[in-house]
């Protein structure tokens, strides 16, 4: 295939490339969403990047948008029909009922990161090809293990550096005091002034009606029941624990009685954090419980609680709050060889140095000092490793200082040594 061909490839709508610097900081964003979660005795989990498309029609709900529109569903040669995974949670929880992790210690608490699918119309902050990291805590009821995701995301992303987030919190209730509820909304709903979709909705999902963001539909939603007014004892009872424990742990949210998130499984807690320098997509990320969803993929009762937060959002986050990560650049030393003499000696040094576990790189492609200094100078290292004949015949190499401009002659035997004790790694 020839180059002009080729260069009629882009990537396809709603999607696109990481590639330096800026994947630099999706690396950081992705190792600040899981150190709280290490630290705090999650393991990591891996699934395929597909599944059984009827995981994803009983766990995420015949009625979700996420379903019914946006899956990228297939059929293989062999006849299975699969969908790109458009989330993790019900991938997660089938992972665990599989291999019986439910089965010995509760709760089982878990991790993952990765690219999830969803055919959505694409626009700032809203992709078809996104990265998530989540936490799933599998088999308690217990506010405390609540407390403990919604703390986690919060950690994450305060070490981040970032701060115009907000977390809005709600109860959805349980399969005992949600159905009344969703009756009582029914009847205010019916009574409406909507158009045809919206009215089948009323029918099938009317939680979801709360969120529509139209004027008009807001307009009338004034006087609406709202489920925080419906919840039975226990839910409130445990919703008011969870409340406190977060602000016990200094963490604020605002308590929102619309929120209702886009997917089935949710009872009681759930939460959303959003962030205010990014528009219209500001969810950066949400979750809840999910008590009845193992069940509803054919597992046990096994009551659990889960967030999944956007790497993507988060990333758009840091550049709203002007937040620059420290990504610095990773070599510490750059070599700049004058001669096939020196690219031999200054080449074995760079495996040398970067054996010791110092980040090294090499002037590639036979540069002349001019172009390799450049290079140097671009790679963001703190020391140039120079050398010509006339070096190499005294046995030794000059370390520039690239930040005083001052060098040093060192003996070959040395060199690692030094920059190793410079670098305070010795
Ligand atoms: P979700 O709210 O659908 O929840 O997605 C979580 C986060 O993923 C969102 O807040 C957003 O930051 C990001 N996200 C979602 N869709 C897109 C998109 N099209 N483009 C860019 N970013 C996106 C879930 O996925 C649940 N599985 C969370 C959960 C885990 N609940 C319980 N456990």
């Amino acid at each position: 295939m020839t180059t002009a061909v080729l260069s009629t490839f882009y990537a396809p709508k709603g999607t696109y490339d990481l590639i330096p610097p800026d994947s630099e900081a999706f690396l950081a964003v992705r190792e600040a969403m899981a150190a709280p979660l290490e630290r705090a005795g999650y393991g990591y989990v891996e699934t395929p990047g597909f599944e059984h498309v009827e995981l994803f029609f009983r766990g995420v709900g015949e009625s979700t948008d996420i379903v019914t529109k946006e899956m990228y569903t297939l059929t293989t040669k062999g006849g299975d029909e699969l969908a790109l995974r458009p989330e993790g949670t019900a991938s997660v929880l089938r992972a665990a009922l599989q291999a019986n992790l439910h089965r010995g210690a509760l709760p089982v608490k878990l991790w993952y990161s990765g690219s999830y699918y969803r055919y959505e119309r694409p626009q700032a902050g809203r992709y078809r090809h996104f990265s998530q990291v989540g936490a799933e805590a599998l088999g308690a009821e217990d506010p405390a293990l609540d407390a403990e995701l919604i703390i986690l995301a919060a950690d994450a992303y305060r070490s981040l550096g970032l701060r115009n987030f907000r977390l809005l919190l709600n109860s959805l209730g349980d399969k005992e005091c949600r159905p009344v509820y969703r009756a009582a909304l029914q009847d205010f709903l019916r009574a409406l002034d909507l158009d045809e979709d919206t009215r089948r909705r009323v029918e099938i999902n009317p939680l979801r009606v709360l969120d529509d963001k139209r004027d008009a539909v807001q307009k009338q939603l004034t006087g609406a029941p709202m489920m925080r007014d419906h919840l039975c004892e226990g839910c409130k009872e445990y919703h008011e624990q969870v409340r406190a424990l977060l602000t016990a742990a200094g963490v604020e949210f605002e308590d929102d009685p619309k929120l209702v998130r886009g997917l089935d499984y949710y009872t009681r807690t759930t939460f959303e954090f959003v962030h205010d320098g990014l528009g219209s997509q500001s969810a950066v990320g949400g979750g809840g419980r999910y008590d009845g969803l193992s069940e509803m993929i054919g597992g046990p009762a096994l009551p659990s609680v889960g967030w999944a937060l956007g790497v993507d959002r988060t990333v758009l986050a840091l550049r709203a709050e002007n937040i620059e990560l420290d990504t610095a650049s990773r070599a510490a030393v750059f070599a700049v060889p004058l001669g096939d003499e020196a690219r031999r000696a200054l080449f074995g040094l760079v495996t040398e140095l970067r054996r010791s576990g110092v980040a090294a790189d090499f002037a590639y492609g036979g540069k002349g000092l001019k172009n390799a200094m450049k290079s140097a100078n671009r790679s963001g290292a703190r020391y140039a490793m120079v050398a010509g004949e006339r070096d190499l015949a005294e046995g030794v190499v000059q370390l520039k200082d690239l930040e005083s401009g001052e060098q040093t002659p060192l003996p070959l035997d040395a060199v690692v040594a030094e920059v190793r004790e410079r670098l305070g790694r010795a």
